[in-house]
């Protein structure tokens, strides 16, 4: 059988060798505190790369110091991080995949000794900071530094950016209006809370000519927030504004967890979004084999599949799927692993 799973996919310019796209997972993993790249991270995306992931989508990044989800996440704040970064980014080209970056401002959700800040001063739980509702002169500096971001990836040779916006981090709480209570021309009715990341999206899209992708949480679990019905239309504007996928997610704005939670869970707002937007998308969240992933490519429902867990167990998913496939030719084997892959 003809996997279309394991077929390989363009966007723009960049050619991925298959559809699996490793989920941005922190790894909690830059021991000295300074945002830099480790030895762990080039041996964890390394070999993944080397295990047949067609597009590894590195960890959420930091675009400031207080906008780290912890101390020990990854930073591209100063001009300092590009020699690490583009050292994983040959790294995992050598080993054969693409790779992109996760941008991110946790706002609300960081967990760091700095003052934090946020769309509006609302506390996330009692074990995060109260945040500080930024001014409108706050607002564009961050936006310039998401900007001095997409420099920074362009230097160290990124295939491809991704914009966290999910999860309820900053630009999701820009978003939803139950973090986003502000009354200038960042809050209020949906395309002035979108105003945000429609900035941020100007700002890169006029710099980086790569893919470029959203993540989003399509649904806020609590029935004054946002829905999917909200990110049809965020999703319109974005296809509109340039993005080349949204990468469909859940959760994560208020402390409250989904509690229907079933293998793919998440996949029907990416196929809503990729039917009602016309706008590919990827489908994240419980997707552990290969018969449920070729589903999900298959049948049209996303363009992507984005595996985070299972990876974690298994950085060799991609040659497991191909046999469960019966589709072991379409698998390049790396030349090292012949006699134990064959
Ligand atoms: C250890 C860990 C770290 C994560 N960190 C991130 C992150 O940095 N950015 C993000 O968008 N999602 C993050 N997530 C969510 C995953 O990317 C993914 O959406 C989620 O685990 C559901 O997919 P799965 O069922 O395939 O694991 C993380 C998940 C895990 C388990």
């Amino acid at each position: 059988m003809k996997s279309q799973l394991l077929a390989p996919y363009t966007i723009k310019s960049v050619e991925f060798k298959n559809r699996v796209m490793m989920s941005p997972m922190c790894m909690y993993s830059v021991f000295e505190q300074d945002g830099k790249v480790t030895d762990f991270h080039l041996t964890h995306y390394g070999t993944r790369a080397l295990g047949q992931v067609g597009l590894i989508m590195v960890e959420s990044t930091a675009i400031l110091p207080n906008g780290r989800i912890s101390q020990e996440d990854l930073g591209i704040w100063s001009d300092d991080h590009i020699a690490g970064l583009t050292k994983l980014v040959d790294h995992v080209h050598e080993m054969g995949a693409k790779i992109g970056i996760q941008l991110n401002h946790a706002g609300r959700k960081a967990d760091v000794p700095d003052s934090i800040v946020a769309p509006s001063s609302i506390t996330y739980s009692e074990a995060y900071q109260q945040p500080e509702a930024l001014s409108e002169n706050e607002i564009t500096e961050i936006v310039k530094a998401f900007k001095d971001a997409v420099i920074r990836c362009q230097k160290a040779g990124f295939d491809v950016i991704e914009l966290h916006g999910a999860h309820g981090y900053l630009i999701n709480q820009f978003l939803s209006p139950l973090t986003n209570k502000r009354t200038d021309q960042y809050g209020g009715p949906i395309g002035n809370r979108y105003r945000f990341l429609s900035q941020i999206i100007a700002e890169v899209r006029a710099l980086w000519e790569k893919p470029l992708f959203v993540r989003i949480s399509a649904e806020d679990y609590q029935a004054d927030g946002a829905h999917l019905e909200d990110y049809l239309m965020i999703g319109k504007w974005m296809r509109d504004a340039g993005i080349d996928l949204i990468d469909v997610s859940t959760g994560g704005l208020v402390n409250v967890q989904p509690t229907n939670i079933f293998p793919g869970y998440q996949v029907h707002y990416a196929e809503e979004i990729r039917k009602v937007v016309g706008i590919a998308t990827g489908a994240v969240g419980l997707i552990t084999n290969g018969a449920q992933a070729e589903e999900v490519i298959g049948n049209g429902r996303a363009d992507l599949v984005v595996i985070g867990r299972e990876l974690l167990r298994n950085p060799f998913w991609v040659r497991e799927v191909a046999i469960e496939l019966n589709a072991k030719d379409q698998l390049k084997t790396p030349v090292q692993y012949l006699r134990g892959w064959r």
